[in-house]
């Protein structure tokens, strides 16, 4: 791997540590006014001195993220359908490299659909993401989106984020699923969690723990935190699992104060 390569992962990834609290925001690109994200610059500032790197669009990191901000910026690069159509698999690269490299990104990140209706082309979408990627030492994510059919267990997820690193992915982020360190295994890459829809503190605290035990390196959590109730404390319990080994006991504490 080239310095600037590096670089850029050591912006993502904490060198210390070996793990990342990534926070995802990214939501409104298919979404609209996310629930929590409505006011988004408002839902993210206090949340960001606890996040390791955000994982945003480029229009609402232009319009609600200070540009004198240190965090590092993962750039959310794919896009196309609403929640109003039936297939969200049919998107397509919307962001370019150069923009990713003008916006100073640390990464750029990307759904692939595999199963959907659109899984070759958005396979072959991460393949050229990549291509075009690797030249400028722009680390990708690949995220397994999981369409509505699809069964969140370890084959599918294994399968999905093994597609990802073999088309070359530097990053793959996944669901937590029972037997997740099969997924684990067979991935090369570093595994990020996503949260998914916003479920208990507690139980979500317990997913980051277990995903964190089972061998993944951080979590790129969106709902269950800015929806939280809590989202400061939310956000401070998920760092304490995540960059300290804080049992989910510990990490509720942290929330509850
Ligand atoms: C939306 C995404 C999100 O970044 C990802 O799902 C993480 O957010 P959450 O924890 O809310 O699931 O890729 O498509």
């Amino acid at each position: 791997m080239n310095w600037g390569m590096k670089n850029r992962l050591s912006k993502t990834i904490n060198p210390k540590t070996g793990k990342t609290v990534m926070l995802a925001v990214d939501h409104g690109y298919f979404q609209g006014p996310t629930t929590g994200l409505r006011e988004l610059k408002k839902a993210i500032d206090p949340l960001i001195p606890y996040a390791d790197c955000l994982y945003i669009t480029r229009g609402m990191l232009r319009n609600c993220v200070d540009a004198q901000t240190k965090i590092p910026i993962f750039l959310r690069v794919s896009g196309g359908p609403s929640i109003l159509k039936d297939d969200l698999s049919d998107e397509h690269i919307t962001t370019s490299m150069q923009e990713a490299l003008r916006l100073n990104a640390v990464g750029v990140g990307m759904s692939i659909f595999v199963g959907g209706k659109n899984e070759s082309r958005t396979i072959a979408n991460l393949g050229k993401l990549v291509n075009e990627a690797e030249p400028n030492n722009m680390p990708v994510l690949a995220i397994t989106a999981v369409g509505k059919e699809m069964v969140r267990d370890a084959r599918y997820l294994g399968l999905a984020s093994r597609i990802a690193a073999e088309m070359g992915a530097h990053i793959v982020k996944t669901y937590y699923c029972e037997d997740f360190k099969e997924v684990v295994k067979a991935c090369p890459v570093p595994i990020v969690i996503a949260g998914g829809k916003k479920i208990d503190e507690k139980d979500a605290l317990q997913m980051a723990y277990d995903a964190i035990q089972d061998g993944a390196v951080g979590v790129d959590m969106g709902r269950n935190i800015f929806q939280s109730d809590n989202p400061v404390g939310m956000i401070k319990a998920v760092r304490a699992i995540v960059h300290e080994g804080a049992s989910v006991e510990d990490a509720y504490k942290i929330y509850k104060k």
